[in-house]
C-alpha cells in the first residue's frame, strides 16, 4: 500500500497548529522527513507516521497527559449507522491529540481492520506470492488473548496480536477476522457453567491495565475503543459492561429511535444485574438539519439521560465513500484534512475528549 505524503499545510490542519510550528517542531524533534525531489523548492513531505510522531513529540513538549484513562464502546444495535467509520476516524484524531489509543475490532466481519489497510482473508502464502508484507495478514484477534480461548492451547502475547497501521504513535489495533465468531460459542459454554461470560472483557482489561502482566500490557493506553458489531450478543454486552462510555451513532432516520430505546433498555438491564452501565453519548451521524424532528424524538426518548446528546454532529458526506476507494487504509479525517467532514470530525473528537474528562 503506497500512501500519499502530506505537505506542511495539511500537517498543520491535522494538528491544529501553524505551518511555522510544524516546521520548527519537526526540526526540533529530529524527524526524518522526505523532501520533494527535483530542482524546485525542497518541500517537506510528511509520511502519516511522521505526523503521529510529531503529535507525540508536541504532547511531550507541552506536558499534555491524560487526566483520566477511558474505555469506550461504539455501539448501536442498528447496522450501517457509522459505528466503524467513526471509530476509525475518532481513534486517529485522539492519537493526533497526543493520546495513546488502542482500538479493538469486535466484529468478525472486520470492517475496521480492513479500513486500516489489513486483509483478514489474505494467507501468508498469498501475501508472499503477491509481494505484500505479511503484516497485511491477520493471524489473531481479541479472542486469542482471553482465557476462554487460551484453554484451546494458543497463547499469543499482545505484541503478536497488535497492528500499528500508522506507526508507534498512531492508534494501535487489535484486529479481527472471521474466527472471532467462535468467541460467542465459548462464552455460551461459560454461561452454562455459570462463569459470567459478560464480565470476561471487563476482567481482561482490569487485569492487564496494571502493567503487571508483561505479555499483555495495556497500561500505556489513555483511550481503549471497541468497535462493536450491530449484533446483540455477549461480546457486545461484555464490551459495554467493561466501558466507561458508550458512543451510539444515530443516523437520523425514523428507525433511529427504536435503536436508541433498545440501547437504553440494555443499559438499565445492566444497572439492575451488575449495578453499573456505561454513560451514554449519542452522536448524530448522517446529520441533516431537515431531520431535526428525528433528533428531537431521540432527545425526548433519552430524557433519563439528559446529557447524552452530543452537541456536535457529523453531516452526510459523499467524501466517506470516495476515501474508501481513493485512499485505501486511511480514515477520512487523515486522508482529507481540509474537507468539511474532517473539520466536523475534529470538533466531535474535541468535545468527546472533554466530555469524557480525558484532557
Ligand atoms: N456521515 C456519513 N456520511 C456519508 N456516509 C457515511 C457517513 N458515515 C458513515 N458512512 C458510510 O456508511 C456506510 C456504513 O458505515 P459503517 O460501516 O461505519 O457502519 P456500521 O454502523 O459500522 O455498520 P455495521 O453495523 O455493519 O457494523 C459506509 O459505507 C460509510 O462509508
Ligand atoms: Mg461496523
Amino acid at each position: 500500500m503506497t500512501r500519499k505524503p502530506f505537505k506542511v499545510q495539511a500537517v498543520a490542519t491535522l494538528l491544529g497548529i501553524s505551518v511555522d510550528a510544524v516546521r520548527r517542531d519537526s526540526d526540533d524533534a529530529g524527524l526524518q522527513i522526505e523532501r520533494q525531489p527535483g530542482d524546485g523548492p525542497k518541500t517537506r513531505l510528511f509520511s502519516i507516521e511522521n505526523i503521529f510522531d510529531l503529535a507525540a513529540y508536541r504532547a511531550k513538549k507541552f506536558g499534555i497527559t491524560a487526566k483520566a484513562k477511558r474505555i469506550v464502546t461504539v455501539y448501536a444495535p442498528k447496522g450501517g449507522v457509522g459505528k466503524t467509520t467513526q471509530t476509525s476516524n475518532l481513534a486517529a484524531l485522539f492519537a493526533l491529540m497526543g493520546l495513546k489509543v488502542l482500538v479493538v475490532d469486535l466484529d468478525f466481519q472486520a470492517n475496521l481492520t480492513i479500513s486500516y489497510g489489513y486483509d483478514p482473508e489474505l494467507t501468508h502464502t498469498e501475501a508472499k506470492d503477491t509481494g505484500l508484507p505479511v503484516s497485511t495478514c491477520v493471524d489473531y484477534h481479541l479472542g486469542h488473548l482471553l482465557p476462554q480461548w487460551q484453554n484451546s492451547g494458543q497463547l499469543p502475547r499482545l505484541n503478536d496480536v497488535l497492528k500499528k497501521p500508522f506507526g508507534e504513535n498512531g492508534p494501535h489495533l487489535i484486529p479481527s477476522e472471521v474466527t472471532l465468531d467462535r468467541l460467542e460459542a465459548l462464552f455460551t459454554v461459560d454461561a452454562i457453567m455459570s462463569k459470567k461470560p459478560e464480565l470476561a472483557i471487563a476482567r481482561f482489561l482490569a487485569e492487564n491495565r496494571s502493567g503487571r502482566n508483561l505479555d499483555i500490557d495495556l497500561s500505556q493506553y489513555d483511550v481503549v475503543m471497541f468497535d462493536a458489531p450491530p449484533a446483540k450478543n455477549q461480546t457486545t454486552r461484555g464490551a459495554l459492561l467493561a466501558s466507561d462510555y458508550v458512543i451510539a451513532p444515530v443516523s437520523m432516520e425514523k428507525y433511529s429511535t427504536k435503536s436508541v430505546s433498545y440501547l437504553a433498555g440494555v443499559l438499565s438491564e445492566m444497572q439492575e444485574e451488575h449495578n453499573r452501565y456505561p454513560e451514554l453519548i449519542i452522536l448524530g451521524n448522517f446529520y441533516d438539519m431537515t431531520r431535526v424532528r428525528v433528533a428531537a424524538q431521540v432527545i425526548a426518548l433519552t430524557k433519563q439521560y439528559p446529557k447524552a446528546w452530543l452537541d456536535k454532529q457529523i453531516s452526510s458526506s459523499e467524501e466517506f465513500k470516495k476515501v474508501l476507494s481513493d485512499d485505501e487504509g486511511m480514515p477520512l479525517a487523515l486522508a482529507r484534512p481540509s474537507s468539511t467532514a474532517a473539520r466536523e470530525l475534529r470538533e466531535v473528537a474535541k468535545v468527546l475528549i472533554e466530555k469524557m474528562g480525558v484532557l
